[in-house]
C-alpha cells in the first residue's frame, strides 16, 4: 500500500467514527468530490498552475475536520483554533507516513484555507491546496440543508453567531477570492437556493404571525 493510501486510510478510519454530526464521513466525502472537480477546473483553465496531485486533494479533503469529528460540539475559541487543532494531529499522525515536503503542504492547507486573501499578502503561506481546500469547503458552507441543521443543533449563541458570520462572509466576499469555474458555477446556485430559502422563511414568518 502506497504512503498517500494509508494516509488516506487512518483519516477514513476516523472519520467514519466521527462523533459531530456535520463533520464526519458525509461531509469529507462531499468536500472530495468538490475538491477534485476544483482541481481539474483549474487545471483546465490554466489557473494558478495546480501542482498537487490527486492522492493530495483527497487527502486534504479528508483530514480537514479531524479535530473537529473528536468534538461533538465545540465552544467559542476553540471554533476559532480549530484548524490549528487539526494541522497538530496531523503531524501527529502522518510524519511517519508522508514526506515532509507533502505533509507541510497539507498542514499549510488546512491552517490557512480560511485566509483566502492571505494569497495576496503573503504567497508564500497559501498553496493552491489551501485555495482549493476554501473552495470545496466554503461549497459546503453554503448547503442550506446542513448549514440549517448545524444552526439548530447549536446552543451556545457564540457559535450560531460564528457559524451565521462564516456564511455571510462567504456570501459577500466569498465571489471575489474564488478562482475556479467549478465553484463559481456551484456557489451561483447555492447562493440563489439560500436567498429562496431565507425569503420562503420570512414569507412563512409573516403568513403565520398573521
Ligand atoms: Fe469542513
Amino acid at each position: 500500500m502506497s504512503n498517500y493510501k494509508k494516509a488516506l486510510k487512518l483519516a477514513k478510519e476516523k472519520m467514519k467514527k466521527s462523533v459531530n454530526e456535520s463533520h464526519g464521513e458525509k461531509h469529507a466525502k462531499l468536500v472530495e468530490k468538490h475538491a477534485i472537480a476544483i482541481w481539474k477546473s483549474l487545471k483546465k483553465d490554466k489557473k494558478w498552475n495546480p501542482n498537487p496531485n490527486k492522492q493530495m486533494i483527497s487527502l486534504v479533503a479528508w483530514w480537514h475536520d479531524a479535530y473537529k469529528s473528536d468534538h461533538k460540539k465545540l465552544g467559542f475559541w476553540d471554533s476559532l483554533a480549530e484548524d490549528v487543532s487539526t494541522a497538530e494531529l496531523m503531524e501527529k499522525a502522518l510524519s511517519d507516513t508522508l514526506s515532509k515536503k507533502d505533509l507541510e503542504a497539507l498542514i499549510i492547507a488546512v491552517k490557512y484555507h480560511k485566509l483566502p486573501f492571505l494569497r495576496l499578502l503573503e504567497p508564500k503561506k497559501y498553496n493552491t491546496l489551501a485555495q482549493i481546500l476554501f473552495e470545496a469547503d466554503g461549497l459546503e458552507d453554503l448547503n442550506w440543508e446542513r448549514r440549517s441543521k448545524q444552526l439548530k443543533s447549536e446552543q451556545s449563541i457564540f457559535t450560531k453567531m460564528l457559524f451565521s458570520f462564516e456564511s455571510a462572509t462567504i456570501i459577500i466576499l466569498g465571489w471575489m477570492v474564488i478562482e475556479s469555474e467549478y465553484s463559481k458555477k456551484v456557489y451561483r446556485e447555492r447562493v440563489n437556493e439560500f436567498f429562496e430559502k431565507l425569503l420562503d422563511r420570512t414569507d412563512n414568518f409573516f403568513k403565520n404571525g398573521a
